[in-house]
């Protein structure tokens, strides 16, 4: 649809940006933290190393005040569970939560609104080896973590996230299981998602309970699903994949129960999850507040052959579809370029993203994750990243028409403030609008874009129109 005058981005618009605590901090084991699974990655080709990531634990307070430079609104980070509880349980890490308590309140003194998430990616190390997700006491812990962290933070946090990905950590699993991990079967990933949904409720109720002014939502990893062609079998392929990648995990967050044909998916492959009594009350009692999209990329699905062929050989992360006998194939599609990596830009896929959210859910939504990655190139001190330039500018038009359309989006963080390490290919491919020079200390440098997204904010977005 064509509009003769786009709706302005609201005065409150959380302009912001995003990382998460191993993406960036390093430190790994220092002021008393513990170990978390990620801290099992081992240093390889890619330069694959979280044990120093971008060092922000000794330049967060240059970092944050980069930030106020840039204009953001919002700072979207993780806590690290092993930070706080070195072991996932039991005694507080003084040294560990006073480095969050100083990130928040100088964020707090630079009107940059903290969003939290609780949980990305890095269970304490601990806990997986007690079980992990698939043991319900993890339900108990996380709970526990959560109520340290409403309590201390109150007042000065309003924006929390729950789960990072839990959609990506099913079908993806392979970015939380590093070597020396013994990897999850498909029925106990999907048991793990389950006791994931439950937690995530718990601690929805704890922070209403304890925190009525704050607001708290999912963050999954949510795309549209392309068929490949008006082939009604091409569009039941789509439906297949989008329901089970995506809607499954907000239609048990939002409505309180499992998609019927993703119940009907699971029962066939023998992965349906054990329902504890009680659980799903708690699930549909415990509704999130708004809803954190991660978008990158939308994804082309054909009809499945069913013959023993629907599975690609290429490698797959978590936008590249690989096809699953019986359910979908993946496809190509011609109208949209791709990145270096394989990732497809499409910003007119955000827009049908939002509005496909939206109109599903009716809550409002942040864009808690979006950003291209590349082989940033530091050439004479400069990075001239146009190419980042061009992509957000046509996504946050993409937005601004979702905007439009009636879609109530209340922000927007791109993935990431800074470089970190990427979950897949390390630091050879770079998401920030901050370099991070590894070969010179950590330094940090300004791309260009991040002199156009400063533009941007100040402007609150007015100055946008698609490339
Ligand atoms: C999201 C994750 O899936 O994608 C981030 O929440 C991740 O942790 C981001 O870094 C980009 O993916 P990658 O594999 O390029 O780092």
């Amino acid at each position: 649809m064509y509009y003769s005058k786009l709706k302005p981005f609201p005065p409150n618009f959380l302009w912001g940006a995003s990382t998460s605590a191993y993406q960036v901090e390093g430190a790994y084991k220092e002021d008393g933290k513990g170990l978390s699974v990620q801290d099992l990655h081992l240093l390889n080709e890619h330069k694959m190393d979280f044990r120093d990531a971008s060092d922000f634990y000794h330049h967060y307070k240059k970092d944050i005040l980069m930030m106020k430079e840039l204009g953001l609104k919002a700072y979207r980070f993780s806590i690290s569970w092993s930070r706080v509880l070195p072991t996932g349980k039991g005694d507080l890490n003084k040294k560990g939560i006073e480095f969050y308590d100083k990130v928040v309140d100088l964020l707090i003194e630079n009107q940059i609104e903290p969003v939290v998430t609780l949980y990305h990616f890095d269970l304490p190390l601990k806990i997986e080896k007690d079980g992990g997700w698939f043991n319900r006491q993890t339900i108990n812990d996380f709970e526990n973590y959560a109520r340290i962290l409403f309590e201390h933070f109150k007042g000065r946090v309003r924006y929390w996230l729950t789960i990072n990905e839990q959609n990506a950590m099913v079908n993806h699993p392979g970015a939380v299981y590093p070597q020396g991990l013994t990897m999850p079967s498909k029925k106990e990933l999907y048991q793990q998602s389950h006791n994931m949904f439950v937690a995530a409720a718990k601690v929805t109720k704890l922070c209403h309970e304890l925190l009525p002014d704050a607001k708290i939502g999912p963050a999954p990893n949510i795309t549209a699903i392309y068929p490949q062609s008006c082939n009604p079998e091409d569009v039941i392929a789509a439906d297949n994949w989008e329901t089970i990648r995506c809607w499954t995990y907000l239609d048990v967050a939002v409505y309180g129960k499992y998609n019927s044909l993703a119940w009907s998916y699971m029962k066939e492959k023998g992965i349906a999850p054990q329902i504890y009594p009680g659980d799903m009350d708690i699930i549909k009692n415990n509704k999130p507040d708004f809803i954190g999209v991660n978008y990158y990329a939308t994804a082309t699905v054909a009809q499945s052959h069913n013959d023993g062929t629907d599975v690609s050989a290429r490698a797959g992360d978590q936008q590249v579809m690989l096809g699953e006998e019986g359910v979908y194939r993946s496809a190509e599609n011609n109208y949209i370029k791709e990145t270096e990596y394989g990732w497809k830009i499409d910003p007119v896929g955000l827009r049908t993203t939002l509005r496909r959210v939206y109109s599903r859910y009716n809550l409002p939504l942040l864009i808690t994750e979006n950003g291209i990655g590349a082989k940033d190139q530091l050439m004479n001190g400069q990075v001239k990243d146009d190419y980042r330039i061009s992509y957000f500018k046509d996504h946050f038009y993409q937005a601004q028409l979702a905007l439009t359309d009636g879609v109530e989006l209340i922000g927007y963080c791109p993935w990431s403030f800074i470089d970190l390490v990427s979950t897949h290919q390390g630091f050879d491919k770079r998401y920030g609008f901050v370099y991070v020079d590894k070969n010179h200390d950590n330094r940090r440098i300004k791309k260009d874009s991040f002199y156009w997204y400063k533009d941007v904010i100040k402007s609150n977005g007015s100055k946008l129109k698609g490339s």
